[in-house]
């Protein structure tokens, strides 16, 4: 009761005292509220953070061979963004491809473990920049010493294209400990056989995977991914510090969206807004496609065509995060356009802003994701709304390093999750989301996105503020 009383408290005393006192801004968006000033600098984990993740992965596996394996790189890539894959980032900090990192754990500790790098290349440097090859200084970087960290041997100028070393690094692991290989990316299922045509057998890993078992047919290959998850769902600061960045960067662009309303304005207008501020943040870009869903369009749960204009009485639906320092934020907003909710719409929105309240004020270390959900719901039927009918998504999931992070059911201190209930009316051409951000802390939680406004009042207030 304590912790609903501070949640609603600070829902309706945050966004009031900024709806009145928020310093006018600069450059483009003159006379726009930008309540988060840009405070966050772009660091990557250092080497002891990277050091501890590995020595939680090696808890987590007991005894065993872990091989982290850079996916290969789609061939647009020098055109478009390449981003890493989360567990291999993860684990290893490096941000290029191919990379590798082989972990061998015994008994719960880190018993040895090998970063390789590609060799330094003048056409990458060329086209791409420097990029991250074995040395000191990327020894450090990853918190390994100096001789375990090593080239991919690339004979005939074909960088990464021989993995020599790292076959013997995995051999030699398999060797001490006996297995199993701990693989990501190997699809379940029964293995096909050699020679046959298998779309599945797509990934390096299953190479990797049917060349070890060739040689050692008992060998035991597990799943690495459940284990990887568990490890990266517990936030360290550094990482709660580059999704707060996120999400206050996520923040501005909600707040211009609300602050330029107007009926009129296209959907991709209200996109444009947001993905502007997210870049004028420091952000590099977007964590998942976004969602600016005016109308009947909101019952389109994942809707991002965002062509439609807004007519007078729209409510609009902004689910739009930024990504930070590689880290996500996941933010929904829902306003009226007209800058005033009709009496329906007000109703089926405090019944949301309700059920989030409830879901938050039950949020604590040894509930399950499951639980609030069921505290949602709860008000939602209570409000004379059918559930099943309405709300067809879950309400919560881990954030990270992707927009649904892995990570377990039952919540522990550290964890960074959503929760975003909605109710979607079909037949009226409506649709209301309302999603934030919460940290798990010893006692309770703490949410990371309160400064964002939500009460009726404080979106009301907002709400075309630019036009007015
Ligand atoms: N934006 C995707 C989600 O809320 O899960
Ligand atoms: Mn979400
Ligand atoms: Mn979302």
């Amino acid at each position: 009761m304590r912790m609903l009383s501070i949640v609603l408290l600070l829902a309706v005393v945050c966004p009031l005292s900024f709806a009145q006192d928020a310093p006018a801004a600069s450059r483009s968006t003159q006379n726009n509220p930008r309540p988060f000033p840009y405070q966050h600098p772009l660091r990557l984990p250092d080497g002891s953070e990277l050091k501890s993740r590995r020595e939680a992965l090696a808890a987590r596996m007991g005894t065993g061979v872990a091989l982290l394996l850079s996916p290969e790189k789609p061939s647009d890539v020098g055109l478009m963004r390449y981003r890493p894959d989360s567990n291999v980032y993860y684990f290893t900090g490096v941000e290029t491809d191919p990379v590798a990192l082989v972990l061998v754990a015994k008994d719960g500790r880190i018993a040895d473990e090998k970063l390789f790098l590609p060799p330094d290349s003048a056409s990458y440097a060329l086209w791409n920049g420097k990029r991250t090859t074995a040395g000191p200084e990327a020894a450090a970087a990853a918190g390994l010493q100096a001789d375990q960290v090593v080239t991919m041997s690339a004979p005939r100028g074909r960088p990464g294209t021989n993995f020599t070393a790292l076959e013997e690094a995995i051999s030699a692991g398999l060797k001490a400990t006996g297995g199993p290989l701990f693989l990501d990316h190997v699809s379940r299922g029964s293995r096909p056989k050699a020679g046959s045509f298998d779309p599945r057998t797509s990934t390096r890993e299953e190479s990797v995977r049917d060349h070890f078992v060739e040689k050692q047919k008992d060998l035991k290959v597990q799943g690495l991914g459940n284990l990887a998850g568990t490890v990266r769902s517990i936030k360290s600061p550094y990482e709660i510090e580059m999704i707060q960045a996120a999400i206050d960067a996520s923040g501005d662009g909600v707040c211009v969206m609300m602050a330029n309303a107007r009926p009129g304005l296209y959907e991709f207008e209200f996109m444009g807004m947001a993905l502007g501020a997210f870049f004028e943040r420091g952000s590099s870009g977007t964590a998942y496609a976004p969602i600016c869903a005016s109308g009947p369009n909101a019952c389109v749960l994942h809707y991002d065509e965002n062509r439609r204009r807004t007519v007078e009485g729209d409510l609009v639906l902004c689910d739009v995060g930024a990504e930070f320092g590689r880290y996500a934020a996941d933010i929904t907003r829902t306003f009226p356009v007209s800058g005033k909710f009709s009496d329906e719409q007000k109703r089926v929105y405090s019944t949301v802003l309700a059920a989030q309240a409830a879901a938050a004020a039950a949020l604590k270390p040894g509930v399950s994701l499951n639980d609030l959900h069921g505290a949602a719901i709860k008000v939602i039927r209570e409000a004379g709304f059918d559930p099943f009918r309405v709300l067809p998504h879950g309400v919560s999931h881990h954030v990270g390093l992707d927009v649904h992070d892995p990570g377990d059911q039952r919540m522990v201190p550290g964890m960074v999750i959503t929760i975003e209930p909605g109710i979607y009316m079909q037949k009226e051409g409506f649709g209301v989301r309302i999603e934030d951000i919460y940290l798990v802390t010893a006692d309770g939680n703490r949410c990371l996105s309160a400064q964002i406004p939500k009460t009726v009042e404080a979106v009301e207030a907002l709400c075309g503020r630019v036009a007015r």
